[in-house]
């Protein structure tokens, strides 16, 4: 039987695009979607803070079904941390889907187990829905120890977070091998662990949030790939980075569905 989940499709921009690029991506993104792709896929863009405020104004003003995203932010609602960026400061402009503990960050930032909770709590906590990143290196894969890695991730990232908050969240299963390198993880090899993740969401927070939590694959996704991932029972939707610049690329992506066809 068909889950009652959405597919949920997030763009990933990382470091890409500066707000007059956005602008022309999401009025080129709207162009290329059909009504019914709106109604069979949720679609979140992640670009960097400096675009939001653009896209938040076009998205809004021409009532865009676009979710606005963000790919980080500090876990203090405000203060002395120069640099950061605040959960209320995305609430404030509509953001509604806050990448976090996406590999990069962990690896390049320094975010640890303990700040992913915070930063899980703090977007919660502004009526915003985290998507919490997790996977494992090769080397893990390799040693077998991928699971026992996501199992750990995921307990210590919802620690302390209810129910309720946990049904309503999206988890994304990135390996680390998979991100940005053109190799993906077989569609089997995803679905066996993103059925284990939910066996973990589960335990941690009893099978009625492990039914309804999402759970995105991420890692080379492409528009030759998805359809294949998406057919997956544990696989909910997709966290993609490099095809998601492209607003023809992305676009095609959405349409998985059409595939084949
Ligand atoms: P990729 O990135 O699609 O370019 O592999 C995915 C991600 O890092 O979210």
């Amino acid at each position: 039987m068909a889950n009652a989940r959405k597919p949920f499709i997030s763009g990933n921009w990382k470091m890409n695009h500066n707000h007059l690029d956005a602008v022309q991506f999401i009025q080129k993104l709207y162009y290329r979607l059909e009504k019914d792709d709106y109604e069979a896929v949720e679609i979140s863009i992640h670009s960097p803070f400096t675009d939001i405020r653009s896209l938040q104004t076009i998205i809004e003003s021409d009532k865009m079904k676009f979710h606005i995203g963000a790919q980080n932010c500090h876990y203090e609602p405000s203060g002395a941390f120069t640099g950061e960026v605040s959960a209320p400061m995305l609430a404030k402009l509509s953001v509604s889907h806050v990448i976090i503990g996406h590999s990069e960050r962990r690896e390049y930032f320094g975010e640890t187990d303990e700040i992913v909770n915070k930063k899980l709590k703090a977007v919660l906590g502004n009526g915003m829905t985290p998507i919490l990143c997790c996977g494992e290196t090769l080397e893990e894969r390799e040693s077998g120890e991928a699971n026992s890695k996501v199992e750990g991730q995921i307990r210590a990232g919802l620690a302390g977070i209810t129910k309720e908050h946990v049904a309503s969240m999206v988890i994304a299963y990135e390996p680390i091998w998979a991100i940005g390198t053109g190799a993906t993880a077989t569609s089997a090899d995803a679905e066996e662990m993103c059925l284990h993740i939910r066996g973990v969401v589960a335990g941690v927070a009893g099978n009625d949030a492990a039914e309804s939590v999402r759970i995105q694959y991420g890692g080379s996704v492409k528009p030759g790939n998805i359809a294949e991932l998406m057919a997956q029972p544990n696989i909910d939707g997709a966290l993609v980075g490099g095809a998601s610049l492209e607003a023809d690329e992305f676009a095609a992506l959405i349409q998985y569905r059409n595939h084949g066809r």
